[in-house]
């Protein structure tokens, strides 16, 4: 087979990496509701691996299931795809939101980003503090910089609207039960989420279906950076900032070659080229329907963007159950 390393076409790979994500939501589906996260998240993982070293790329994770004495597999730095394509980053979560699957929980998703390599931030298994609203708004509205009363008042005076038609998505945690008390006094109104800040992240972008103007809180930092690629294809703003806790966290970041720990990054800093991204549902939510067996048939519904165009397709898709 000819080499073709030289040329990223996006256009070309996207079908294949929504074939990616779903296959890891079916490989999991089974195990929705089951209580196992453990199997479902393995069941993940071996389907995205498989289907990825299927695509014509030379593929290289940079944000994926952990270091690699930590996973055996999909681990930061495995290289992916059988090497004859183009070379490409990628980031992904087969299960995102492990307990939501487990419990059979809305927003579950199979989420996979790639563009060229250095396209996205390597960020370290650490939390960031994330701050996210959807397109349509004049740059740097609200920032990290603000008090979260500050960012309610000028989120609303930017909708032209009071307070308390301001949602905000959190995820509820005790860390965050300051900012919440903080929020409820704006007279703004808080959707809790008990996990899953890549779907809450998205849903800013689709105000006007999920009733979500605004994410913020602290999360995972690879979740981060896969959500800021889905940002990047749907519009909006979002800045992260990433949070150490000990000298293990910030061992972490050394090793990701990152230096200035407290810099805040912009949507653009967290994903800074052009990207493809792909979300299928595991279960059902505000993005996308979750995957099922309908008759002797499996069906998935997938989020499929490229922000190169600004491109967003809704995929249905349908396989034998076998
Ligand atoms: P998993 O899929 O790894 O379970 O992550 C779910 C999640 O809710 C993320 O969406 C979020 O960024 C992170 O966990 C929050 O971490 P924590 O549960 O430690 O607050």
């Amino acid at each position: 087979m000819p080499e073709n390393k030289s040329i990223y076409s996006d256009r070309m790979l996207s079908l294949g990496l929504a074939r990616v994500s779903e296959q890891a939501a079916i490989a999991c589906a089974r195990l929705v509701g089951s209580g196992d996260e453990k199997a479902a998240d393995q069941a993940a993982v071996d389907a995205m691996r498989s289907q990825l070293n299927k695509l014509d790329i030379s593929g290289r994770i940079v944000i994926g299931e952990g270091e690699r004495d930590e996973a055996p597999m999909l681990y930061i730095g495995e290289e992916v795809g059988n090497g004859t394509g183009p070379e490409v980053d990628i980031a992904l979560d087969p299960l995102e939101g492990t307990t939501l699957a487990a419990k059979d929980m809305p927003n579950a998703l199979a989420v996979i980003a790639m563009g060229p390599r250095g396209s996205m931030l390597h960020a370290p298994d650490t939390y960031m503090e994330k701050l996210a609203i959807g397109p349509g708004y004049a740059p740097d509205v609200v920032t990290l910089d603000m008090t979260p009363t500050q960012r309610v008042i000028a989120l609303a005076n930017a909708k032209k609207c009071s307070p308390s038609e301001v949602m905000i998505c959190v995820l509820e945690r005790p860390r965050h039960e300051e900012m919440i008390r903080e929020l409820r006094e704006t007279g703004a109104r808080i959707r809790l989420i008990t996990d899953g800040d890549v779907a809450g992240i998205i849903h800013c972008a689709e105000s006007e279906k999920t009733g979500i103007d605004m994410y913020m809180g602290q999360g995972g930092a690879p979740e981060g950076v896969l959500a800021a690629a889905a940002l990047k294809c749907m519009g909006g703003q979002m800045y992260g900032k990433l949070i150490f806790r000990n000298d293990d966290e910030r061992g972490r970041a050394a090793k990701t070659g990152i230096t200035d720990l407290d810099k805040v990054y912009s949507l653009h800093q967290l994903v800074s080229d052009d990207v493809i991204f792909a979300a299928t549902g595991v279960t059902d939510g505000s993005v996308v329907s979750g995957a099922r067996l309908v008759g002797d048939y499996l069906e998935t519904e997938t989020l499929l963007m490229r922000s190169r165009t600004g491109s967003v397709r809704r995929l249905f898709y349908r396989q034998r159950n076998q």
